[in-house]
C-alpha cells in the first residue's frame, strides 16, 4: 500500500488583479446571473465562456418546480456552446453567485454534475480550460484546468471497445 500526495495549485485574488479579458468575463457572469430563472432555491448563477475564436456564450441556473428538471448555469452555457460552437475550443469559464437568501463568503465550487462535463469538453478538445469562480466579495479563484478541479474524473477512454 501507498499513499500519494497529489498537490494542486490554484489562484486566489481579488477581482481588481485580474486582467481586463478576465474582468470583463466575470462582468458577463455576473449579467447572466442576474437572469437566473431561482425562485427555489434564490441561489443565482451565472456563467460566460471565451470560445477560442472570441465568442461569447452565457447561462444562467434554469430551476422548475419538477426540482430535477432544472439546470445549473455552467450546464446551460457549456452545453449551449457544444450545440452552437461544437468544434470551436473552451478558453475559459467564469462562473459567478449571488444570493438575497443566503450569505455567500467562501469561493462556490461548481458542483459535481458541471465539473464532469467541463471535464469532457477539456478531455474532447484536448487542451486546458481555465476557470475562474467570482463571488460576491469579489473574491476570485483561478483554476488552469479543470483536471485541477476533478481529478480522477469519469473518463469516456474507459468506455473504448477493443
Ligand atoms: N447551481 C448552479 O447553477 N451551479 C452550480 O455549480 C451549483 C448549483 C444552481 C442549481 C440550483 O438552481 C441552485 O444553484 C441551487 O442548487
Amino acid at each position: 500500500m501507498e499513499k500519494k500526495k497529489i498537490e494542486t495549485y490554484f489562484t486566489f485574488a481579488d477581482i481588481s488583479e485580474l486582467n481586463i479579458e478576465d474582468q470583463q468575463l466575470i462582468a458577463n457572469a455576473i449579467s447572466s446571473m442576474n437572469l437566473a430563472y431561482a425562485p427555489y432555491s434564490g441561489f443565482n448563477v451565472g456563467a460566460s465562456i471565451l470560445l477560442a475564436n472570441g465568442e461569447v456564450v452565457n447561462g444562467s441556473n434554469q430551476e422548475n418546480i419538477a426540482y430535477p428538471s432544472g439546470l445549473c448555469a455552467e450546464r446551460v452555457a457549456l452545453f449551449y456552446a457544444g450545440a452552437r460552437f461544437p468544434d470551436i475550443c473552451i478558453n475559459t469559464i467564469a462562473v459567478s453567485v449571488s444570493s438575497k437568501d443566503f450569505q455567500i463568503d467562501d469561493i462556490v465550487s461548481p458542483c459535481g454534475a458541471c465539473r464532469q462535463v467541463m471535464a469532457e469538453y477539456e478531455e474532447k478538445q484536448d487542451k486546458d480550460i481555465r476557470v475562474i469562480l467570482h463571488n460576491p466579495n469579489n473574491n476570485v479563484l483561478i483554476a488552469d484546468s479543470v483536471e485541477d478541479l476533478l481529478p480522477f474524473k469519469f473518463k469516456s477512454s474507459l468506455l473504448k471497445k477493443y
